[in-house]
């Protein structure tokens, strides 16, 4: 890699660099072989679905060139905008059940929490979404998997209500009436009662994750135990 190049953004495992107007670069800091992560890309893109494009794999397979997408998070535009934290969740809900229309490629690992055939993210939130001119543009495919709908569409239910240091979720950008209203229009939108019936199983998978702090575990348990599936309460 150039020494050069200007870093955008640097994650847990994975920094971004500008690469010029049109490119950018993702490496993993590990070493982490990122062609799954490049190769789900494409097939979701292959499928219709919004992400960037990608240009080119290393031969070692830690770093990846792809399209730059200009254009604010959809975690920023909430931020700026609070008023359309609700419309944009619903937005989020939109592109969830449009991914999971897409039938996952045969060799992806699976999933937690039960077996399904779709294409799953495993972190789709606000922060992992980029507002293009275009349209919205789904990012950050690491967590990528086969596995089930509902199951993935509980984890960015679950995000959303208590994700982040704190566990306040959406409560960063907006006040609580704005927050719960949001977080239930997504549900509405992806199917609540079929999220209900995994969510207690998704929190409890989602608190082994070691970046996950007490505060938002605690959070996410409270969350899951006001919303037992139909039949259980
Ligand atoms: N293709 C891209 N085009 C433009 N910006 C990007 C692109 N990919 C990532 N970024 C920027 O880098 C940030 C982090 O990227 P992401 O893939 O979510 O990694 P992580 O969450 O592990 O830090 C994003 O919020 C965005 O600002
Ligand atoms: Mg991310």
């Amino acid at each position: 890699m150039r020494p050069d190049l200007e870093v955008i953004a640097r994650g847990r495992d994975a920094d971004i660099y500008r690469i010029d107007r049109r490119r950018v670069l993702r490496r993993s800091r590990e070493g982490r072989r990122l062609d799954d992560e490049a190769a789900v890309m494409n097939h979701a893109r292959a499928a219709g679905f919004p992400v960037p494009d990608v240009e080119e794999v290393s031969a070692d397979g830690t770093e990846v060139v792809m399209e730059y997408v200009p254009g604010p998070t959809m975690a920023e535009a909430m931020f700026a905008e609070p008023a359309s934290v609700v419309e944009r969740c619903e937005r989020l809900a939109g592109l969830s059940v449009a991914l999971h229309s897409i039938p996952a490629p045969a060799w992806l690992r699976p999933g937690p929490v039960e077996p399904g055939p779709c294409l799953i993210h495993l972190d789709l939130h606000p922060l992992n979404v980029i507002e293009s001119p275009g349209g919205p543009v789904v990012i950050d495919w690491a967590n990528a998997a086969r596995g089930s709908a509902r199951v993935d569409a509980a984890v960015s239910w679950l995000l959303l209500a208590t994700g982040g240091d704190g566990g306040r979720g959406l409560g960063v950008f907006a006040d609580d009436e704005v927050c719960d209203a949001a977080v239930a229009r997504f549900a509405h939108a992806v199917g609540e009662w079929d999220m209900r019936r995994v969510l207690a199983a998704v929190v409890a998978w989602r608190v082994l994750d070691r970046n996950v702090l007490p505060e938002e575990s605690a959070a996410a348990r409270r969350f899951s135990e006001d919303r037992p599936a139909a039949g259980d309460a």
